[in-house]
């Protein structure tokens, strides 16, 4: 099977202070994606942005805008995201009791759906809903903040998922977010993850644009 790379750097990471700029800097170095992490402060310990933070990306960048919401009621936000110009909406299972009519819903408004589950929830809680998905996202870490340790057994864990996506025919994008580097990336690439969030690696790297290359090179080493 055919899998391509792609890379989403993490806004979190970014510098608001030279937002444009480093926006720029991502679409020159080749990001695949802009990885945009929306935070409530209820569901994590940590308030980022929200639509309004969204529209000016949109109007500053080409990358489609991969928006990952770590908040209750996630539904409240899907029209004016989509609105705004979020080309994938991810949501997590832990905040969404009726994922089913959730996902569908962020695909009758035009974006792909993504499920997502923290690192203590089990694959099965998406295991039905797994055809229906255009995007499977494996947190490496507990969602709430970048730069923290990639949680060693979310490889056994992206093996577990492609099985599923593979077993139920799903198409979906299977994209892991949390700790991705140099020394982790290659295993989530093996183990059947296409897309990798990247904040600290590649925001703390001396060159940002040849940091997005070398991850990509790590994947296609083993490809
Ligand atoms: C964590 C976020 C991640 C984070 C990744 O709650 O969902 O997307 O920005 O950052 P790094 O790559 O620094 O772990
Ligand atoms: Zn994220």
């Amino acid at each position: 099977m055919s899998r391509t790379v792609r890379i989403a750097p993490s806004l979190l990471s970014v510098d608001f202070g030279k937002l444009a700029e480093d926006l720029a800097m991502l679409e020159e170095g080749g990001a695949d994606w802009l990885h945009v992490d929306v935070m409530d402060g209820v569901f994590v310990p940590n308030i980022t942005f929200g639509v309004k933070v969204i529209e000016t990306c949109r109007k500053l960048t080409r990358l489609p805008l991969d928006c990952h919401l770590m908040v209750v009621e996630p539904e409240k936000y899907f029209d004016s995201f989509v609105k705004a110009g979020a080309a994938t909406i991810t949501i997590h299972v832990e905040a969404s009791p009726h994922l089913h009519r959730q996902v569908m819903r962020i695909k009758e408004l035009g974006a792909m759906a993504g499920a997502t589950l923290n690192p203590a929830t089990s694959l099965e809680t998406v295991r039905e809903v797994a055809a229906d998905l255009d995007l499977l996202l494996i947190m490496s870490v507990n969602p709430g903040f970048g730069g923290q340790k990639f949680i060693p057994a979310s490889v056994q864990k992206v093996t577990r998922a492609r099985a599923i996506l593979d077993d139920t025919r799903s198409r979906a994008v299977l994209e892991v977010d949390g700790g991705i580097a140099r020394e982790t990336i290659a295993a989530c690439w093996r183990a059947g993850a296409d897309t990798f969030v990247a904040g600290n690696a590649v925001f703390s790297a001396k060159d940002p644009k040849a940091e997005i290359r070398a991850l990509r090179a790590l994947c296609a080493e083993q490809a």
